[in-house]
């Protein structure tokens, strides 16, 4: 069949009838609120990089998230900024670090009505700024990547650490984010060994080393002082790279695959969501995401909600069965009202 008997417009006609045919919702339930708790806040402290965002003090989590909740969304995805950095990133692992803290205000607050998530790496909490124990000496002769190297097995150990920290605090999803090799085997281990077993992991599994975490590298302090994550972090001109990532993780026991950042990678979410259909999916649509629409609404060069909304409604068409946003308290608002489509 085909014109004039086909006319497509036809469904496009009203907004009853587009909202009728529609094939992608969002709702808030959909959105993961990330929040940044910081050691040494005394009171909220706005992300230069990031209108609209702060860093809260550990002791005003709870109020940090409750606009979130009353609006809907049920998961919060924690990030530390801790007092004190070493070399060894101690502090991600304290029974009393910031993570721990939050996670357990907030258990105390909501208990089983919020899903609470922690971020496990050791970049905020490493005096370098890498993701892991940097072995300087290493990899030498290896040209751009210089004499220093993150080394593999060291640092999973100690993300086992901290994921069992996590869970001990309460936490329901640990999240490690720091793409190293058999991370998601260590951390199921230690919690496993530790009485954990039913906290899930949600795995960064195909995170690309992005310019676009800038403003987020801003917000927690956790720029590398000296190289980039590009010996770790995936590389942006792959795709199917992705499924080896992915499968690993799956085989390692990762309950919730996640492709980081979302808006430059929708091909990626779709390929891994078509890849592993039984598997919940997360995007993460990052910090240069939120600020570059931000930017742009600013200048009145953008409507914000509206190209918000589509950005959303982008991830989870392409395959995303939880999104990660910034954006999730304005958009679990905009929801409420008319939709722009
Ligand atoms: C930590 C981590 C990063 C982000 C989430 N977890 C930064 C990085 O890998 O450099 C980025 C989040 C964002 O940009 O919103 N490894």
């Amino acid at each position: 069949m085909s014109f004039p008997n086909l006319r497509p417009r036809r469904l496009r006609r009203l907004k009853v009838l587009r909202d009728l045919v529609a094939e992608t919702t969002l709702t808030p339930k959909d959105f993961m609120l990330p929040v940044f708790v910081a050691e040494k806040a005394r009171e909220p402290k706005p992300v230069p990089s990031m209108p609209g965002y702060y860093r809260y003090p550990v002791d005003m989590v709870v109020e940090a998230v409750s606009k979130a909740y009353d609006l809907g969304v049920r998961s919060v995805l924690l990030f530390g900024i801790p007092a004190y950095k070493d070399e060894k990133g101690s502090s991600a692992y304290d029974k009393n670090g910031v993570v721990q803290k939050a996670v357990r205000l907030l258990k105390e607050a909501y208990g089983p009505r919020l899903l609470v998530a922690t971020d496990v790496c050791m970049c905020q909490y490493t005096s370098h700024g890498h993701c892991g124990i940097v072995k300087v000496g290493e990899n030498c002769g290896l040209g751009e990547e210089g004499c220093w190297a993150v080394d593999n097995d060291e640092t999973i150990e100690i993300l086992g650490k901290i994921a069992v920290s996590h869970a001990e605090a309460g936490a329901d999803i640990v999240a490690p984010s720091s793409m190293m090799d058999g991370m998601v085997q260590a951390i199921r281990r230690a919690l496993d060994s530790e009485g954990y077993k039913d906290v899930a992991i949600m795995s960064y599994a195909v995170k690309y080393a992005s310019s676009f975490y800038g403003p987020f590298r801003d917000a927690t302090h956790s720029a590398p002082g000296f190289g980039d994550r590009r010996s770790y972090q995936m590389d942006p001109r792959n795709a199917l790279e992705a499924i080896k990532e992915a499968s690993l993780d799956v085989e390692e026991g990762a309950d919730i695959l996640m492709v980081k950042p979302a808006l430059a990678y929708l091909d990626v979410i779709r390929l891994v969501k078509d890849t592993y259909p039984h598997y919940p999916l997360a995007a993460y649509s990052v910090s240069g995401e939120y600020s570059m629409i931000k930017a742009a609404a600013e200048k009145g060069w953008l409507e914000e909600k509206r190209v918000v909304m589509e950005t959303l409604t982008a991830i989870k068409r392409a395959g995303a069965d939880i999104i990660i946003t910034y954006y999730a308290v304005d958009a679990a608002l905009w929801l409420r009202e008319e939709s722009p489509f």
